[in-house]
């Protein structure tokens, strides 16, 4: 018999962003967080995994992108796979018919639809869809659920646990030191706002300064006003964020998403010495975005797009669909010579087997 399995998660985008961990080996966050799950078809992780008796010195390998990595004792890669093998053991330790594959060698290749050079996350997609494929390999579901998955995910990359779900993802913090409580749970699902729709707009190709990693913990380390975030700023707005995605209001959600991409970037300003992600041409879509809601606003409408920054110069776009070709339209009219993607539709399944 031959053992594999096949999946792929996409990438997600946070509208409130997670920056900052209170346990950096568990990864454990010091604020909620809360993202929208782009549409498969655009941005991927696909990664297929093959258990094997005969697999051995080392048991396990793993290819991304083509290229062998190394994996590191000690590291986010060997934490993974040694928890998804635990919880396949757990199974095969209550029902003895079940082959032993938690002591076979593993053998896995990953790859994303999207260049990695683009700026875009890929570890979120990337660590949602190893896991997804070894537990679909370990037929671990439905006794493990996919929230408990997500915590496994976690400890790959933050982000990488809201890459389960579709839809709108929250990833809850959680108060426990050994982070049972830190998790992803569906705010709303795929079909519930689906004229909502993402534009990608890649500012820079070039690899960013401060990785995520390192940039966080040096905000943790040093920012006041972080503190002033997840007190204050990030519990007010989960609240408020979760209830405009249930009635579906954009205003509302745009208002949100726009601010909280600022205070994050704020926080990075407020770092030591200070983070810069965004680049004259970043903040000039912010500023065309801001002028173009108060003209819409003016008009007795409400905004029509919202735009959010990760660790990067890139900006994500937010607008129903009946705004899309207008947005598109003054971007490709303010930044010609930009290399901007397509839209993309917003909602996905989540990570999915293929
Ligand atoms: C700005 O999940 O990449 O995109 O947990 O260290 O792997 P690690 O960090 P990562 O950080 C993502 C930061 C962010 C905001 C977000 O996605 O919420």
């Amino acid at each position: 018999t031959i053992y594999e399995a096949t999946c792929s998660a996409p990438v997600n985008i946070a509208v409130i962003k997670y920056w900052g961990k209170r346990d950096t080996s568990l990864i454990l966050p010091t604020n909620d967080s809360l993202s929208v799950t782009l549409d498969q078809d655009h941005l991927r992780s696909v990664t297929t995994a093959r258990a094997d008796p005969s697999f051995s010195s080392p048991p396990e390998r793993l290819w991304l992108n083509g290229v062998e990595e190394e994996i590191k004792s000690q590291g986010r890669m060997r934490t993974c796979i040694d928890e998804m093998r635990k919880l396949r053991k757990g199974l095969e330790d209550k029902d003895d018919k079940l082959p032993k594959l938690s002591t076979y060698g593993l053998r896995i290749c990953s790859e994303n639809n999207f260049p990695t050079a683009a700026g875009l996350a890929s570890s979120a997609s990337g660590f949602a869809a190893l896991i997804y494929t070894l537990a679909s390999l370990y037929e671990l579901q439905p006794a493990v659920s996919t929230s408990h998955l997500s915590r496994i995910a976690r400890q790959g990359s933050g982000s990488a646990c809201r890459s389960l779900f579709g839809g709108f993802v929250a990833w809850q913090g959680g108060e426990t030191t050994d982070g049972s409580d830190s998790l992803a749970v569906e705010v709303a699902p795929q079909e519930h706002w689906s004229e909502l729709q993402a534009l990608i707009c890649v500012v820079s190709d070039a690899k960013k300064g401060t990785p995520s990693t390192a940039g966080m913990q040096r905000t943790v380390a040093t920012s006041p006003l972080l503190q002033h975030r997840i007190r204050e700023v990030v519990p007010a707005r989960m609240k408020d964020i979760s209830q405009a995605i249930k009635a579906r209001d954009f205003n509302r959600f745009a208002e949100i998403t726009m601010a909280d991409s600022n205070n994050f970037h704020a926080t990075c300003l407020d770092t030591s010495p200070p983070i810069f992600y965004m680049n004259d041409v970043s903040r000039a879509i912010v500023q065309l975005v801001e002028e173009v809601n108060r003209a819409s606003e003016e008009a007795g409408k409400g905004k029509i797009v919202a735009y959010t920054y990760d660790a990067g110069p890139n900006a994500v776009l937010y607008a129903p669909k009946e705004n899309v070709s207008l947005v598109l339209g003054l971007i490709r009219h303010y930044f010609p010579n930009a290399d901007f993607d397509d839209t993309f539709n917003l909602l996905s399944s989540g990570a999915n087997a293929s």
